[in-house]
């Protein structure tokens, strides 16, 4: 098997103004520097209006900085939005595509996520391509074949075991405090593996997060499971001893 390093990723998700976030982001910094870190590689995502102070905060520190969603476009008239380009511009080095809550709220198709990706990798950009089904698809018992449909049409043309990231993301886990069982875990994410090969080189060492409800309580076993190589994390990771306490737990 492919010696993979496990990456433990923070999505801020659309929280923190300037003070607290650059603090979070400087309590991290501190915390790595005085660690062993060669056991996983952290990333913070920080909403768009924070990525450059985040950024100045990060400057000569191995905490990489990534962006929550990117435009497909390079640039244009597209109000609000902003370019993998632009995240590049500011020092980012990853950024989430395909979120549940992009898929939901914006009703992202696989075709927008695949597109957004290919424009991370165009960038620079590591893509985190986000996949998770529903609860009502995990009760029909579709988990396995969703899943399998949202790899196959959000990843594109190109993909390698460098530029890309899978998320797997039960969309029923994030931010409810629950979360699959271990076994269900270890299913569906020997299921990517197997779904990667075909759609990116080198399919082994590809990263395969868990995402959905990690915290401090559960990091250790669930990076303990097979073929999960590190979390990302919603909530716990807004508050630095409790996204320290999940990577930490990386063995
Ligand atoms: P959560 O969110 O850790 O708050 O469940 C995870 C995510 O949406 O990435």
């Amino acid at each position: 098997m492919a010696a993979r390093r496990p990456l433990i990723a923070g999505n801020w998700k659309m929280n923190g103004l300037r003070a607290d976030g650059t603090a979070l982001a400087a309590a991290l910094v501190q915390r790595l520097k005085k660690a062993d870190t060669a056991r996983f590689d952290m990333l913070i995502c920080p909403p768009a209006t924070l990525i450059a102070p985040v950024g100045q905060v990060l400057e000569g520190s191995i905490l990489a900085l990534g962006g929550q969603d990117c435009h497909a476009a390079e640039k244009g008239a597209h109000t609000g939005d902003i370019s993998a380009a632009m995240l590049a511009d500011l020092g980012c080095r990853y950024v989430i595509v395909g979120h549940s809550e992009r898929r939901q709220d914006h009703g992202e198709s696989d075709a927008t996520v695949r597109a957004k990706a290919a424009a991370a990798h165009k960038a620079g950009l590591i893509a985190i391509v986000c996949v998770g089904e529903t609860e009502g698809q995990r009760d029909a018992g579709e988990a396995e074949s969703v899943v399998t449909g949202q790899l196959k049409g959000s990843i594109p043309d190109g993909a390698t075991a460098e530029n890309t990231v899978i998320a797997y993301e039960p969309v029923w886990a994030i931010g409810t405090g629950r979360t699959p069982t271990n076994a269900d875990i270890a299913a569906m994410h020997a299921n990517i593996r197997t779904s990667l090969s075909g759609l990116v080189a080198s399919a082994d060492g590809v990263r395969i997060l868990y995402g959905g409800s990690v915290k401090p309580g559960n990091a250790a076993e669930i990076l303990a499971i097979d073929d999960v190589d590190g979390a990302l994390v919603g909530g716990a990771s807004l508050k630095d001893e409790d996204f320290w306490g999940i990577a930490a737990s990386c063995r």
